[in-house]
């Protein structure tokens, strides 16, 4: 494989990165509209030439292909041998997507079944504990990607949730964490969701044992505690009779379309469960058909790569403009940094160029009274990108985001004094979604996961392992340093 900083497209952009000079370009000739989500990416710091130079270095790095066998299931995973299926999660029935000489749609097909009917059951009052009085409370054990994808998801989609039952999260080890979820539930009406891709983590099997102890039913054990996990063998052992499956194919943070988000489909129903696996679905089928020049995905990440690689902006502040998005940044931490904070490449050789950046943000709104200074007059280089909602076109909001969004990038002068310049100059995204719906939310999953991607394809890292998490458990666990 030639090195990256050989190819041509890279040259080019480096001598481009030399001489350019900030414009702002006419934001009709930067929009691009897809599956319900528009790019405007007027407030970034390129032109024509840079932007054809980064569809040439996708072309040079093969993406088309790369993207192709992604879906078709070659082991693109190539430090674990796997394929990377998470597209078929949300792909429909009738597909056929081979791993290892079977189909394995007709296997998501039956998870999707089972969710319905659990979900259907637990809404109706039909699911019993072991007082036989119905489920009120459902409780999600779980941590990084088997609780960051569905607690954004369960909050994104709050105004869908059916309010006769509750939903709650423990995740972490604090000493705490069980018994302040649990101290206003009944275990008689009480279900746990053990969430878990390795069924090993010991944050979740530690909570796993106070639910067992808490619940005190160990022959009703069926009707409070669900598994779902890839390590079916394990939960089996352990005494699980309802374990819904998810595979080595699909990443832990990559993991939202599957069955680990149960307690989003159980809260907001099948049917709208079922519109955020066809939201992701179109966003899946656009990033493979569309020319690189209009797909939102591809143009998302070679905006990243000219930031990060050329302009040395090594971090994406994500601000967001509506509380429906408030937990997206922890869940989209975890998705970009798992993936593409990398420094060895596919080959095993160490980079000398910059991958995955450091991703920060929050509510748009609330960083204007907390690290907007630092934002407008501090001197760390910044890219961001601004989430907002049409819907709200009308209201403050929506003004006060386009309004950042022309501070940040032009900058400004109020009066002479010097302490009151605002040079701009932040390169900036603006996705704006038609509306917030179960169906954009799919589709918004999606344009990240590919964005990542892509990404990972130009840098030539393998963005679906996580081989760093992994040795640093096994220095602790050698040195014994967590008994
Ligand atoms: O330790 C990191 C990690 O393995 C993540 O990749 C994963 O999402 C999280 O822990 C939880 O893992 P599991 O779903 O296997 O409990």
């Amino acid at each position: 494989m030639e090195q990256l900083n050989k190819k041509n497209a890279w040259k080019k952009l480096e001598k481009y990165a030399k001489t350019y000079i900030v414009q702002h370009s006419e934001t009709k000739n930067n929009l691009i509209s897809k599956e319900n989500i528009t790019l405007d990416y007027s407030g970034q710091h390129v032109d024509k030439l840079i932007m054809d130079s980064l569809i040439e270095l996708a072309n040079e790095c093969n993406l088309h292909e790369q993207i192709q066998a992604m879906m078709c299931g070659k082991p693109i995973n190539n430090t674990e041998n796997r394929p990377v299926l998470h597209t078929a999660l949300r792909a429909p029935d009738n597909k056929v997507i081979m791993v290892n000489e079977r189909n394995i749609i007709p296997d998501i097909v039956h998870v999707r079944n089972t969710m319905k009917q659990i979900s259907t059951k637990i809404r109706n009052k039909e699911w019993l504990g072991y007082s036989g009085k119905p489920i009120t409370d459902v409780v999600n054990i779980g941590i990084g990607g088997s609780m960051l994808g569905p607690y954004f998801c369960i909050h994104a989609l709050r105004d869908l949730v059916i309010d006769t039952l509750g939903f709650h999260f423990i995740s972490d080890i604090d000493p705490h964490a069980f018994s302040r979820v649990t101290a206003k539930l009944n275990p008689e009406t009480t279900l746990f969701i053990i969430s878990s891709k390795s069924f090993t983590t010991p944050e979740t099997l530690s909570h796993f044992q106070k639910a067992l102890a808490w619940i005190d039913h160990e022959q009703k054990f069926n009707q409070h505690f669900i598994a779902i996990t890839a390590n079916v063998k394990k939960a089996e052992e352990m005494g699980f009779k309802t374990i819904l499956p998810i595979w080595d194919w699909v990443g832990g943070r990559y993991s939202f379309c599957s069955a680990i988000n149960l307690i989003s489909c159980i809260a907001i129903g099948f049917e709208h469960f079922s519109e955020i696996l066809a939201g992701a679905h179109s966003m899946d089928m656009h990033f493979c058909s569309e020319h690189f020049t209009k797909n939102l995905p591809v143009l998302l990440a070679l905006l990243g790569i000219w930031n990060i690689n050329f302009l040395n902006i090594n971090n994406l502040l994500v601000m967001t403009y509506t509380q429906d998005l408030q937990d997206f940044v922890p869940y989209l931490q975890q998705l970009d940094m798992e993936s593409n904070g990398k420094s060895i490449n596919r080959q095993g050789r160490k980079i000398d160029y910059a991958t995955g950046p450091i991703i920060w943000g929050g509510l748009g709104n609330h960083a204007q009274h907390s690290y907007y200074q630092l934002l407008c007059q501090g001197t760390n280089k910044i890219a961001a990108d601004l989430i907002c909602v049409r819907t709200f076109d009308d209201d403050v909001i929506n003004k006060m985001c386009r309004a950042h969004k022309e501070v940040l990038t032009k900058g400004g002068n109020h009066g002479e004094n010097p302490h009151n310049h605002i040079a701009g100059e932040i390169p900036v995204n603006l996705l704006c979604l038609d509306e917030f719906s179960p169906r954009t939310l799919g589709a918004l999953i999606s344009l990240y996961e590919h964005k990542i991607f892509v990404q990972g394809v130009v840098w030539n890292i393998n963005s679906f392992d996580q081989p760093g998490v992994e040795s640093s458990k096994e220095i602790i666990r050698q040195n014994n340093w967590i008994s």
